[in-house]
């Protein structure tokens, strides 16, 4: 075991504050990685605060931070994909079992005995695993990705969960060219589907509540913007669209988006807001409407997104900022104050 520098939530309302973390040595078939960024996404906030006690109760102390970046410093005898100094990325999920039907269908988010990076049992050290608000992390190398040489790695990190949160659902449901898409919510994953939508070819919407993100919603690849606390807006779209992602963190109508939707069109929820979202029938009956979920993606399918991302030049727009600001950047997020990821520079950890 060696020591590592990290932030932490002490509890629910604690604020993150700097702490000393014991990380395993790289066994046979580990990675050891030096995190160069770390995203934010809003699950970290969600987790930090206990807001899904329900289903996930938050393990104390927590230390977030799923959307990993950074430099390969040792690896085990075993590892055959990368060696010191590669790029290395890890996203939400650090093991799964490898056996079950949907590990070998290449679902690992979906396996019954998976490990997600932060507040997952640890099997290896007991308590729970943590996550990539520190300056390393070891992680088997079935779940560390190659990351294409020529993206910003800034922008990098936040692919590892909204870029796949968001590209996992898009390719799912054949959003492309012909197609008439919306994106609800233009926040870290809102602003990935957007341009993942663009870059599948796809006519794309996104509603929003802020005025202001009007014009980085253009910019960003949408043919039309839809200020969402419009009624008369909205309705221009009544039965229109083929498919709507929606990326919304907290209780809104949903409604008012599964109404826009075409005959058989699919709205698929990836928000996760703290409380349930009540549905009505007569949206889903009527025109044959379909509303589902999403979670991430699995590990062959992250690969091909950042593959993809390499190929189109694609990375989250994001604000870079040092670790002892994370407390003023989770304000910031429920705001909706930050354009479009914070992203954390682990140099800011040294010293
Ligand atoms: N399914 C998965 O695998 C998965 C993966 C990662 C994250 N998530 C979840 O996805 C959600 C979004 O994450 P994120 O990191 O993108 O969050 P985020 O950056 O905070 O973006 C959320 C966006 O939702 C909109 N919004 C916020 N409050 C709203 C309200 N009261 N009513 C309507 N719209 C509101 C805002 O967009 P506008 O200003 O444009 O309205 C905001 O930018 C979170 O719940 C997160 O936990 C799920
Ligand atoms: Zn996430
Ligand atoms: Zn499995």
């Amino acid at each position: 075991m060696y020591n590592a520098k990290a932030y932490s939530a002490a509890s629910s309302t604690s604020p993150l504050a700097s702490t000393t973390i014991a990380r395993r040595d790289p066994t046979e078939t580990d990675v050891q990685i030096e995190i160069l960024f770390c995203g934010i996404c809003h699950s970290d906030l969600h987790q930090v605060r206990n807001e899904w006690s329900g289903l996930m109760p938050t393990a104390y102390p927590c230390i977030p931070g799923h959307e990993i970046v950074g430099r390969v410093t040792k690896v085990g005898p075993g590892v055959t994909k990368f060696k010191e100094g590669d790029l290395a990325a890890v996203g939400c999920m650090v093991d799964s079992d490898g056996t079950c039907p949907e590990c070998k269908a290449g679902f690992e988010q979906f396996c019954a005995n998976g490990q997600f990076t932060y507040n997952s049992p640890d099997k290896h050290l007991g308590g729970v695993t943590y996550g990539g608000y520190s300056d390393s992390i070891v992680v088997n190398e079935r779940f560390v990705l190659r990351v294409p040489a020529n993206l910003d790695l800034a922008g990098t990190a936040p692919l590892l969960c909204a870029g796949i949160t968001t590209y996992s659902p898009m390719r799912h449901w054949g959003v492309g060219k012909g197609k008439k898409v919306g994106v609800v919510g233009l926040g870290g994953l809102g602003h990935m589907g957007v341009k993942f939508a663009h870059a599948f070819g796809a006519h794309t919407v996104v509603f929003t509540t802020s005025p202001s993100k009007k014009e980085d919603a253009l910019r960003l690849g949408a043919d039309e913007v839809v200020i969402s606390r419009n009624a008369d807006e909205m309705n221009k779209h009544v039965g229109s669209l083929d498919f709507i992602l929606d990326a919304v963190a907290a209780p809104h109508d949903i409604n008012a988006y599964i109404n826009l939707l075409a005959r058989d069109g699919n709205i698929t929820l990836v928000g996760v807001p703290e409380t349930p979202l009540p549905v009505a029938a007569f949206g889903l009956i009527f025109k044959r409407r379909s509303f589902s979920g999403s979670l991430i993606g699995g590990i062959a399918e992250t690969q091909e997104m950042l593959d993809f991302c390499g190929e189109h030049k694609i990375t989250s727009d994001v604000e870079v900022i040092p670790m002892q600001k994370v407390n003023e950047a989770y304000e910031r997020l429920l705001k909706s104050d930050v354009k479009y990821r914070f992203s954390i520079d682990m140099a800011s950890l040294k010293g």
